[in-house]
C-alpha cells in the first residue's frame, strides 16, 4: 500500500483523492501498518487520522518546487492532532491556492466540507493564499467550476487572500481582519497566569474561561409531537388552564428578545389514569383524540408514556428556576444571516427540543444582560463560524458547544471593566425595552473597549 510502499523517485507533480479514516475506525491490519511506519511514528499517534500520512509522505515525495494538489476533507485544517502535520506542512513550503466547498455534495454520500489545495514543496514561502470559497448546497455545474477558477463573482462564491498559514496556529480561511479579531478575542479570554511564552506555543495548554464555568445549560423538554401540546387558543376550565407552561419555540427566537411565546399542555399528576384525565381535563381528552394513535407512536424511553404525557422533561428542573435565562435555538443555518439570536426570556418560560437554554451559575458575578450581550456579539458570531461545531452551514448550540464558548470574564478589581460591565448591562436592559438599533451599536463599542483593555 501507499503507506508502506517504498518509493525512490521524486515528483513534480502528484494528485489525488486520499483515503480518510479517523484510526479508531481503521481496520486491524491498517493500524499494523501504521505501526511500523517511520513517517507515521514520527509526527502521528492513535489520534489522528489516515489522511495524514497520504499529505506527509507525499510531500516527501516531491521534488522542490513540486506541487502537491489533494481534493480532500477540511476538518484537519482545525484539529488540535493535526498540529505536527500542518507545522510540516508550514516548514516545508507554501500554499499557493485553496477551493473550499462548504455542504456541496461533491461525493455520493459524502457530507462533510471539501477542499482541493495546491502547496508547493519549497525552502521559501509566498506571502498569501488565494482562497475561493463556495457556499451552495447545490451540485457542482460546469459553469460554477469555471466561474470559482476565474475568480469570476457570483451568487454563494467568495474570493479572498488569506496571509500565508503559521506555526502552531489553527488554519482559518478568514481574511487578516477577521483571523486578527478572533486573536483579541481569544486573548481576552484566556485564563489569567497562562499567558507566558511557553503556553503561547502550545495550543493544547492553553486554556480559556468558557460559559460553561459560569452558566448551566441544558436541551429543552421533548413533548414527542409538539401539535398535539400546544393549547391554540381553546376553550379551557380553570384546572385546564393551570395544566399548561409558556413554551417559546426557536422560531420565535431574535438576536435579544422573543417574538412569541406559545402554551403547552402540562399535567403535573403522576399515576393519574385515562378516567381521571378525561374527567379533570375534558377540552384536553377531546382534543388529544384526533393525535392518539401518533402519540401513542412516540419514543417511549423505556418507559411507559400516557398519550397526554411528555416524552422527556430532561432538565426540567434546572428550567423550573426562578430567573431569567437565555435561549438559542439548537441549530442555526448561517448561509443567509450573520448573526445568532440568544434571547432573553422571562421565568417561568420553557424551551422546546429545538431550543438550548443558557442559565447563570449561582457564582456568576456577570449579570445576565452583560452575558447576552456577549453572546450576540458579532466577534463571538464570527469565533463560533470559524470554531465552534459547524457542519455545513449549520451551526450547532446543543450544551456542550455552547460551554466552550469562550468567555470574557470581568475583572472585579478594575473599576474601568466593571464600568464597561455595568454600561453594557444597562444599555442591553434599554435595548431589550425599546429595540432601538442605535443601542447595537453603542453595546458593541463598550465591548470593543473592554476588548482593547486587555490587547
Ligand atoms: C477517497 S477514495 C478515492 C476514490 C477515487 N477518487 C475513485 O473515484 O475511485 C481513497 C482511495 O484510496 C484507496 N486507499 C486506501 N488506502 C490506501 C493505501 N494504503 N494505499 C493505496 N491506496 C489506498 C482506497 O481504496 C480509495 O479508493
Amino acid at each position: 500500500s501507499f503507506v508502506s510502499a517504498k518509493i525512490d523517485e521524486k515528483f513534480d507533480l502528484i494528485i489525488g483523492n486520499p483515503p480518510y479514516i479517523r484510526w479508531k475506525n481503521l481496520e486491524y491490519e491498517l493500524k499494523q501498518e501504521l505501526s511500523n511506519n517511520p513517517i507515521w511514528n514520527k509526527y502521528f499517534n492513535s489520534l489522528c487520522d489516515y489522511l495524514y500520512i497520504f499529505i506527509l509522505k507525499s510531500i516527501e515525495l516531491l521534488n522542490d518546487n513540486g506541487q502537491l494538489i489533494f481534493i480532500c476533507p477540511e476538518y484537519w485544517m482545525n484539529t488540535t492532532h493535526s498540529i505536527s502535520l500542518r507545522n510540516y506542512m508550514v516548514q516545508n513550503g507554501y500554499f499557493e491556492e485553496i477551493y473550499h466547498f462548504n455542504e456541496t455534495p461533491i461525493f455520493d454520500k459524502v457530507t462533510v466540507s471539501i477542499i482541493i489545495f495546491k502547496f508547493v514543496k519549497s525552502k521559501e514561502t509566498k506571502d498569501k493564499i488565494k482562497v475561493s470559497k463556495f457556499y451552495d448546497n447545490q451540485k457542482l455545474s460546469d459553469e460554477i467550476l469555471y466561474n470559482l477558477k476565474n475568480k469570476i463573482p457570483f451568487n454563494n462564491a467568495e474570493f479572498l487572500i488569506v496571509s500565508q498559514f503559521k506555526l502552531n496556529e489553527r488554519w482559518i480561511l478568514q481574511s487578516d481582519d477577521v483571523r486578527q479579531e478572533l486573536q483579541i478575542l481569544e486573548t481576552n479570554c484566556l485564563k489569567k497566569n497562562q499567558n507566558t511564552l511557553f503556553n503561547l506555543f502550545d495550543e493544547d495548554k492553553q486554556e480559556f474561561h468558557t460559559i460553561g464555568e459560569f452558566c448551566d445549560i441544558g436541551n429543552g423538554l421533548v413533548s414527542g409531537l409538539d401539535k398535539a401540546f400546544q393549547v391554540n387558543g381553546h376553550a379551557l376550565t380553570e384546572n385546564e388552564l393551570n395544566a399548561t407552561i409558556n413554551v417559546v419555540k426557536a422560531k420565535d427566537l431574535k438576536p435579544f428578545v422573543i417574538d412569541n411565546i406559545t402554551k403547552y399542555i402540562y399535567i403535573d399528576e403522576e399515576g393519574l389514569e385515562e378516567e381521571f384525565f378525561k374527567e379533570n381535563y375534558p377540552n384536553f381528552y377531546n382534543h388529544f383524540q384526533k393525535h392518539k394513535s401518533s402519540l401513542d407512536k412516540r419514543y417511549q424511553y423505556n418507559r411507559n408514556i400516557n398519550y397526554w404525557e411528555w416524552v422527556f422533561l430532561r432538565n426540567f428542573n434546572l428550567f423550573k428556576k426562578e430567573e431569567k435565562r437565555i435561549f438559542v435555538p439548537c441549530k442555526e443555518r448561517i448561509s443567509n444571516k450573520d448573526y445568532f439570536r440568544f434571547a432573553l426570556v422571562d421565568e417561568g418560560v420553557f424551551p422546546t427540543q429545538d431550543v438550548t437554554a443558557i442559565f447563570k451559575k449561582h457564582n456568576t458575578k456577570e449579570s445576565i444582560e452583560y452575558i447576552l450581550a456577549y453572546l450576540n456579539n458579532p466577534i463571538v458570531f464570527d469565533w463560533l463560524k470559524c470554531n465552534g461545531i459547524v457542519k455545513g452551514n449549520i451551526v450547532e448550540f446543543s450544551e456542550k458547544p455552547i460551554s466552550s464558548i469562550p468567555f470574557r470574564v470581568i475583572d472585579w478589581s478594575n473599576e474601568n471593566e466593571v464600568e464597561l460591565h455595568n454600561l453594557i448591562s444597562h444599555q442591553t436592559k434599554i435595548y431589550l425595552k425599546n429595540q432601538d438599533k442605535s443601542l447595537l451599536y453603542q453595546i458593541n463599542q463598550s465591548f470593543n473597549k473592554l476588548f482593547s483593555i486587555t490587547q
